[in-house]
């Protein structure tokens, strides 16, 4: 067991189906402490560092787009961010949330129960650290060290 932090984004699909307490709820049932919260509004900078290693695959823009909100015309550039703190936190996190894809996601797992629109990868509900090297990466873009708790 290791003592693991890692990195939650709410997806657009996530907010405009006001879903962010039941995904949330499920995090913290898992025993895992929230070290960290906030709602920010993004820009395409922040996005490009935050899926640099997506750069240079087809689906890079889209995806950036979408995570904007500019699929379904949210108010402005809103995200939910949130850094959750616990033993094996990364890959308890990525159980739950389920395979990449919702259409083969385990239908007990967050993207398989509300990422489900048909051929659309992209709405899969929530982002969540692939690994420690990523979470590290991700909540030094995401937060300042004074916004997590100690
Ligand atoms: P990735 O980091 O591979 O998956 P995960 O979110 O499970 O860590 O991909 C980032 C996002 O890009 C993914 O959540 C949905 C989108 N995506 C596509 O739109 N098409 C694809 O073929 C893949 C692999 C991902």
């Amino acid at each position: 067991m290791r003592m693991e932090q890692t990195l939650i984004l709410m997806k657009p699909d996530t907010i405009q189906k006001r879903l962010i307490g039941i995904v949330l709820s499920r995090f913290e049932s898992l025993g895992l402490d929230i070290v960290a919260a906030k709602a920010v509004v993004t820009n395409r900078a922040l996005w490009e560092q935050h899926y640099a290693n997506l750069k240079g695959t087809p689906f890079v823009d889209s995806v950036i787009d979408f995570m904007m909100g500019n699929f379904n015309n949210l108010p402005d550039h809103r995200m939910y961010a949130f850094v959750l703190r616990g033993e094996n936190a990364i890959s308890k996190v990525r159980t739950v949330l389920g395979a990449t894809n919702p259409e083969k996601a385990e239908p007990w797992t967050l993207r398989g129960q509300f990422g489900c629109i048909k051929n659309d990868v992209m709405q899969n509900a929530v982002h969540a650290s692939g690994n420690a090297e990523d979470a590290a990466r991700e909540i030094a873009l995401w937060f300042k060290p004074e916004e997590i708790l100690p």
